[in-house]
């Protein structure tokens, strides 16, 4: 039987456990670039012992950012930085992945430390705010221009050149970002899709984007490839589990190695039932009959409950975000918890319970 503990074989590589450092946005970059505060804070979190390191959401252009501080993956240049990141992240012995993004009709936003609102061209916002049409968020965010199919072509291959970078700087696992409200969501959901193109309307009209995305990224990632969604909007007449399900198994079809299943962000008025493990259930029907590996995410902090639903088949990894940044050595801790003997930093072996191995580099 599986536990939190199992190493996972999943596409071309092997996670050395299930604990995932889900995407977190930490708007500390400019033009798109990493600077100190990603490898301290991404690099603390590979020495705290998860198998695989996700950047944030990276936009894969600049208009794609939530706000101008986001980081990017849409020029060359941004690839050493990153690489420094993904070389400490291996020296850990973990693995790293890296969330390619879109923000659509939520971007150029205020950090969200700051009141919430949009920021303006003279203050590193702009005005060209992307979605499938011409429905904004709310009366805080960007009224967006509706995508043309040229428009539209491009963000295509924005993907894809933003994947064929990822692969330059070394990273093991690409995910596309296609929830929380952002634009290949906004393309799935009737709530923000109201095209009458071949783009929207029917369900293969509206999945038509993020399957082309996944295709065209596909023939150029050789690696890991996982998906994140939103299962449901979690409000009448938006996107649904059941719809999910289909679309988890066109993708695995596409190639695709994981479902990263989460939910909402589609609308402001969504009723979500959130407590420990809520979009656990969604994880679990997906895998079931769409037959694929998926993650779970969501209040998930007890080390007993994230390893009772790898053992109950409940999902194949488990992704935490909060409790990571509260405890960037949770997966050590939680080893220890559990019974588990692994491996330290070695730096670090003398504060480690009995029997702790040093840590190996992993070498790929
Ligand atoms: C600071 C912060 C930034 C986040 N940024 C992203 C992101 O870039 N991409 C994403 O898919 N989700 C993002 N999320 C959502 C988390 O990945 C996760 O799905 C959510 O917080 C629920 O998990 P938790 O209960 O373990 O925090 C962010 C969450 C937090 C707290």
């Amino acid at each position: 039987m599986s536990d939190l503990f199992a190493p996972l074989e999943i596409g071309t590589l092997t996670l050395r456990n299930r604990i995932v450092v889900s995407p977190m946005c930490q708007y500390s970059s400019e033009d798109g670039f990493t600077t100190d505060w990603h490898l301290v804070h991404l690099g603390a979190r590979a020495a705290g012992g998860a198998g695989l390191v996700f950047t944030e959401a990276s936009a894969v252009v600049p208009e794609g950012r939530i706000s101008p501080e986001d980081l990017g993956i849409w020029k060359a240049e941004h690839i050493p930085g990153l690489r420094r990141i993904v070389d400490f992240i291996h020296s850990q012995g973990a693995h790293a992945g890296i969330q390619l993004a879109h923000a659509g009709r939520k971007a150029s936003m205020q950090v969200p430390w700051q009141p919430e609102r949009v920021r303006e061209p003279n203050e590193g916002g702009w005005p060209n705010v992307m979605a499938p049409s011409a429905v904004p968020f709310s009366d805080k965010y960007p009224m967006p221009v509706a995508l043309d199919p040229a428009g539209i072509s491009a963000v295509r291959d924005a993907f894809v050149a933003a994947a064929s970078r990822a692969a330059a700087a070394g990273f093991d696992v690409v995910e596309v970002h296609a929830a929380h409200g952002y634009l290949l969501h906004e393309f799935l959901s009737p709530l923000a899709n109201r095209r009458t193109d071949s783009y929207g309307g029917s369900f293969g009209n509206r999945i038509r984007l993020l399957v082309e995305v996944v295709d065209a990224v596909r023939a150029v990632w050789q690696k890991t490839l996982f998906v994140r969604i939103s299962a449901t909007d979690w409000a009448e007449g938006g996107w649904d589990a059941d719809q999910s399900v289909e679309l988890a198994k066109t993708l695995k079809n596409c190639g695709v190695d994981l479902i990263d299943v989460s939910s909402g962000g589609m609308v402001l008025d969504a009723k979500i039932p959130v407590g420990p493990g809520f979009q656990v259930p969604f994880a679990e029907r997906i895998r079931r009959e769409a037959d694929i590996y998926t993650g779970t995410v969501g209040f998930i902090t007890d080390p007993a409950q994230a390893d009772q639903l790898i053992r109950n088949g409940q999902a194949d990894l488990v992704l935490l975000a909060r409790e990571l940044l509260r405890d960037p050595y949770w997966p050590l801790h939680a080893a220890a918890k559990l019974g588990k003997t692994v491996s330290w930093p070695k730096q670090y072996l003398r504060a480690a319970p009995a029997g702790s191995t040093p840590r190996q580099a992993d070498n790929r």
